[in-house]
């Protein structure tokens, strides 16, 4: 990109605009800057510009006639002003209720059984059989498998099966070995270099741990695969909506206490809520890494303003004291969290925002309901390493943080591969995306993003911190300031960027 194209991008993100390399160049050459800040949409994509230009084209059309009648109707107040009818007066003089504060939804927080107590090697079996079990149940519906152990007694020509993958291998001739195992033994499965499609491409993006459908033909003690199937999300999904104009505002990665912490950025957004604006917000929903922490990696001292974990959360309360009481706050840990970087991680109750009346204490992950609709909130640690492994992301991972979210849907784990996100094995495997959410809320990267995959609104909520020395070295730019407000009336979402405010 041009140093140019490039200085536009960052101008449209100081506005709150993201957009796509195409996009960038018809702003530039059609001079539509202005026009763009002027739109309702953040992610700004080729689509969106082609009718913004035809509105463009059509308003010049009319400026004349507009002219015209401006003309005129200022003429005619100047004859004889209007004056505001009695009963406006009277509803303008009575303090109005906010709208969030008007009306109510049938709010329920879902949490992780968190144990953490010493674990045995029966607990990782149950685990991984929980797993397991888990997304069979959802891959059944479009597999017909048979189990490992009778595979090589079948005599059909194709087969289907549904394994956990165990290992994966690339041969000195470049194909791929994929073990997979069942309950009931494991298989080798191969990719070869050469197979239809785009399979093979698909087959370096296999992780390890996951749980995938393959259908295939057995042949020399292998699997010839064909085709690889996971759990996904169904196509059918509705987008629901609240039957009251209520909205909901996602944040995460406040990191308080890190000298980074950008406190004034921060109390705009706390004056924000008390705009009109925001008068119909009813949840805050923050998704973890609400402190820096301590101790969380080598020589952390030195980048800290508050050097107390417990004074940590007691800055926090007190800025979230700030906000107004009928809006609800719900918080989750991050990895930065002090309960235990183990997923699921426990909820922050036995720290200083336990004193806030309004707030609502989830686990990491929990499950958020607002009437049908159904919020999934995860921090997100587990997304470097989804960007680390796949080669469809790595490039772009970090700038658009959605997409570790999406391959997470995908596969219907929350950190497929074991040990990405320091998971403890309990009973159950908490990670999997058991039911399908409306909306997936996440942190940790930095970065700001929105996405609909399938009708799963992907929310990755940005932070409050600047550029830490670590995410410089990494050559991470976060997107500080910019957070996400849904009305969950329209279902109706935008990025609200404070660095305008
Ligand atoms: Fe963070
Ligand atoms: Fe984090």
């Amino acid at each position: 990109m041009s140093q140019e194209l490039n200085d536009l991008a960052k101008k449209l993100l100081a506005n709150g605009k993201i957009a796509s390399p195409e996009a960038l160049e018809i702003i530039r050459n059609r001079n539509l800057f202005d026009e763009v800040l002027k739109l309702e949409e953040t992610i700004i994509k080729k689509s969106t510009l082609e009718s913004l230009e035809k509105e463009k084209f059509k308003n010049e059309q009319k400026i004349e006639k507009e002219s015209e009648k401006e003309l005129k109707q200022e003429t005619k107040l100047e004859e004889k002003p209007e004056e505001p009818k009695k009963e406006e007066v009277e509803i303008r003089r009575d303090r109005k209720k906010k709208v969030a504060e008007e009306h109510d939804v049938d709010f329920n927080i879902y949490n992780s059984e968190v144990k953490h107590v010493e674990r045995k090697t029966s607990d990782f079996i149950n685990y991984f059989n929980s797993r397991y079990e888990l997304i069979q149940g959802m891959l059944m519906k479009r597999v017909n498998p048979i189990s490992i152990s009778n595979v090589k007694k079948t005599r059909n020509d194709e087969v289907s099966i549904i394994g956990m993958v165990y290992d994966i291998k690339t041969t000195a001739s470049n194909n791929k070995i994929i073990e997979l195992e069942d309950p009931t033994g494991k298989l080798s499965a191969m990719i070869t270099q050469n197979s239809e499609g785009s399979l093979f491409e698909e087959s370096e993006n296999i992780l390890k741990d996951e749980v995938l459908g393959v259908r295939g033909v057995f042949k020399n003690n292998y699997l010839f695969i064909r085709e690889l199937i996971r759990p996904e999300i169904p196509i059918t999904k509705e987008i629901k909506k609240l039957d009251v104009p209520l909205s909901c505002v996602f944040i995460s990665d406040l990191h308080v206490g890190s000298v980074d912490f950008l406190e004034d950025t921060f109390k705009k957004f706390l004056k924000w809520l008390h705009s009109k604006e925001a008068e119909n917000v009813k949840y805050i929903l923050i998704a973890g890494d609400l402190v820096d922490g301590i101790g969380i990696y080598a020589s952390q001292e030195e980048d800290l303003s508050i050097k107390s974990g417990k004074k940590q959360y007691e800055h926090t309360a007190e800025l979230l004291k700030q906000i107004p009481e009928h809006i609800k706050i719900i918080v989750q840990p991050g990895n930065h969290d002090i309960v235990g970087n183990h997923e699921p991680q426990n909820t922050l109750k036995d720290t200083a925002l336990s004193q806030l009346p309004n707030i609502v204490f989830g686990t990491n992950p929990c499950w958020v309901t607002l009437d049908k609709i159904k919020i999934l909130m995860y921090h997100g640690y587990s997304y470097d390493n989804l960007i680390r492994e796949l080669p469809s992301i790595r490039q772009k991972g970090y700038r658009e943080p959605t997409l570790p979210m999406i391959e997470a849907l995908k596969r219907r784990h929350l950190a497929p591969t074991y040990g990405s996100s320091l998971a403890i094995p309990e009973q159950k495997d908490y990670l999997v995306v058991e039911d399908i959410p409306d909306i997936l809320h996440s942190g940790h990267l930095h970065t700001v993003g929105m996405d609909n995959y399938k009708n799963v609104l992907t929310i990755n909520s940005g932070t409050f911190q600047g550029r830490t020395k670590f995410q410089e070295m990494l050559g991470h730019v976060p997107h500080p300031g910019i957070f996400v407000k849904v009305d969950m009336d329209t279902r109706k979402s935008r990025m609200v960027n404070l660095n305008n405010y």
